[in-house]
């Protein structure tokens, strides 16, 4: 989830661009970088780090060459490379027309390895170690005419659209060439742009915070489309070249709520990226029927020596890789145990070179889990990480990587991190099991096609937030909450009540609903909440009938039982006050759509309470001391 600006006006686009970017740091400041055309050719400079980077080296160097008034901009994210100067945006062509073209990428080109592979059979080479790269140098070969179907030659919009249609993934593309320097040309798929009209200028950029102090006049652009700007204006095709219609509309947000999409929190904005954050997770693993980890270091036969597996995370973190549990255990038959990091190393587990340590963090950083890797790799064990942060101390030092491309997350209370991991952890399952040989390859595929869909069903869910908000209005006044739960419905039920925490600084409690009447049901008083994580009636029919028996429990000693549960369930409805219906989803795959209104309805309460609900009190989004 990076930063994308682009600009041909007629002010002086290297102002333009950095003010853009500045907007659009909350997308990525691993590093910066702008490219503008300049005498014939592209004056292009990318920083490591935060923007201010590269403000201070472009003062270092000198502005003089970045003076004219069209250019592109970039803050990253990194997925693929590093965050380093060399794996920066812009990238740039190299000898097929002398450096000519520059890129800059939001989103994954999954198609990267064979493209890049067909590159350097024409003797192009890389010189990063990004996904991006190779789309710079098929747009230099498509314009210089050397591409296979030659008609692109000096057609920059037919030399992207060519480009776009061989892409596989999610990427919006902004390009820039030095032979065309009142001309900026972008692709779509799956990624965000939006358009920014002026008199005399026409914007690009990942979102409206990026221009409207310049102009509140914008157009989204659709699906598969590609854009060229001038400085007059813009025309919009689709990938075949196909002229597309498309609405302007008027920005009415004030900068502030731009920024976090219209929302007075990054963390709202956040809880609605989750379809994306899932989707962006899992592409690119599913290669010619076979699941793939981002960085590799261990063997199928690594894999296949597997005896044992531990989780070992904290908070949030904590609560997915309870589900991985549930899902490496049922699809691998391997024995998984999961403790909160700050407690593995404690107590002397038993560990050798069979047991594989799946170390989850959003940040990497946080010393609790670090240590516990650590520890794990003394005794000889291998070590998965589950990271949302290229380049973190966490990935660099585990023998395989799976990357939650979630975006930077700036609300301190997880949430698209939580579902991300969610998918990461079932892939880590589905890597094992197809290692291992416990599930056949179309049965892997399967479930990977499962999981692809479980996006659609979490939009679902997005659609129905005003009810979840009105609950958390009417929950706002309560002096506790509790939350019940069974199987996968427990870690969302433990989950809940973090957020509940954490936000609203209220009391909150998770149960697993068998544990109640082993004594917290001595809690139940009248007009206490208890919010209710149903399973499917068909999915887990057994647990759910037991359920039905706790709600009825709860609801007899005076509780207020808010129940979720999946649309069309009747037999709960006699026993919920309030009904937040779910969408039918397979067993493991509920909690990614379950956790959703649970986020919502502890934000809203907190708001409710005159809280600050991207910065809870105490709490720091990355936990770097023990
Ligand atoms: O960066 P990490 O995922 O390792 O962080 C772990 C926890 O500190 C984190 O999940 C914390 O619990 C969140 N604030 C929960 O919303």
């Amino acid at each position: 989830m990076c930063g994308i600006v682009g600009y041909v006006g007629h002010r002086p686009a290297l102002d333009v661009v950095l003010a853009g970017l500045r907007r659009l740091e909350y997308r990525g400041y691993d590093s910066a970088g702008v490219a503008l055309p300049h005498s014939g050719g592209l004056a292009v400079e990318r920083k490591a780090g935060a923007l201010v980077n590269l403000e201070q080296r472009l003062d270092e160097i000198g502005r003089d060459t970045f003076t004219g008034t069209a250019g592109i901009g970039h803050t990253r994210w990194a997925t693929h490379g590093p965050p380093t100067d060399r794996n920066a945006h812009p990238h740039r062509s190299g000898p097929a027309d002398a450096g000519k073209t520059a890129v800059v990428h939001n989103g994954i080109i999954e198609n990267y390895l064979p493209l890049r592979a067909e590159l350097e059979a024409l003797d192009i080479w890389a010189e990063s170690d990004t996904d991006t790269e190779i789309a710079a140098h098929l747009v230099a070969l498509a314009y210089a005419g050397r591409a296979a179907d030659p008609s692109t030659k000096g057609d920059l919009p037919a030399s992207v659209r060519s480009v776009a249609l061989r892409l596989e993934g999610a990427f919006t593309l902004v390009v820039t060439h030095a032979d065309e320097p009142d001309t900026i040309v972008a692709a779509r798929r799956s990624s965000p742009l939006v358009l920014g009209l002026g008199e005399g200028e026409t914007f690009l950029a990942s979102d409206v915070a990026a221009f409207i102090e310049f102009t509140r006049n914008a157009v989204e652009l659709g699906q598969d489309q590609v854009v060229t700007i001038t400085r007059d204006g813009y025309d919009v095709t689709d990938f075949r070249g196909e002229p597309v219609a498309v609405s302007p509309f008027e920005v009415t947000w004030d900068l502030a709520a731009a920024e976090k999409g219209g929302h007075d929190y990054f963390m709202l904005k956040e809880i609605e990226e989750q379809p994306t954050a899932i989707a962006d997770t899992l592409r690119g693993h599913l290669v010619d029927g076979r699941i793939v980890l981002d960085e590799q270091r261990l063997t199928d036969q690594d894999l296949r020596d597997v005896d044992k597996v531990f989780v070992v995370a904290c908070g949030t973190a904590y609560h997915s890789g309870l589900l991985a549990k549930y899902a490496i255990e049922h699809w691998t038959r391997l024995p998984v145990e999961i403790e909160v990091a700050s407690e593995f190393r404690y107590r002397d587990p038993v560990l050798d070179r069979s047991t594989l340590v799946v170390a989850i963090s959003q940040s990497g950083e946080t010393a609790d889990t670090l240590e516990a890797l650590r520890h794990a790799k003394d005794q000889k064990a291998r070590v998965l990480a589950i990271c949302n942060t290229n380049g973190a101390q966490i990935p660099r030092e585990s023998d395989a990587v799976i990357y939650t491309h979630a975006g930077p997350e700036i609300g301190v209370a997880a949430t698209k991190t939580f579902t991300a991991q969610v998918a990461a952890n079932y892939l880590v399952g589905l890597a094992l099991a197809q290692a291992r040989g416990t599930k056949y390859p179309d049965e892997v595929v399967r479930e990977f096609h499962e999981l692809e869909a479980a996006p659609k069903a979490v939009e679902t869910v997005l659609e129905s937030l005003g009810e979840a908000r009105a609950l958390g209005q009417l929950l706002a006044d309560s002096k506790a909450v509790l939350f019940l739960g069974r199987h996968v419905g427990y870690p969302v039920a433990l989950e809940g009540a973090l957020k509940l925490k954490e936000l609203a600084y209220m009391h909150a409690e998770a149960f697993a609903a068998g544990e109640l009447k082993h004594g917290p049901i001595a809690l139940i008083e009248p007009g206490l909440p208890v919010i209710v994580v149903m399973p499917s009636p068909k999915g887990r029919a057994v647990l759910h009938s037991k359920l039905l028996s706790n709600i009825q429990e709860i609801k007899a000693r005076g509780a207020r039982t808010v129940v979720l549960a999946e649309a069309g369930d009747e037999t709960v409805k006699p026993f919920a006050d309030h009904l937040f219906e779910l969408p039918p989803i397979s067993t493991l795959l509920q909690p990614l759509v379950a956790t959703v209104p649970l986020q919502v309805i502890a934000a809203e309460i907190a708001r409710a309470r005159g809280y600050d609900v991207d910065k809870p009190r105490n709490l720091a989004k990355s936990v770097t001391v023990e």
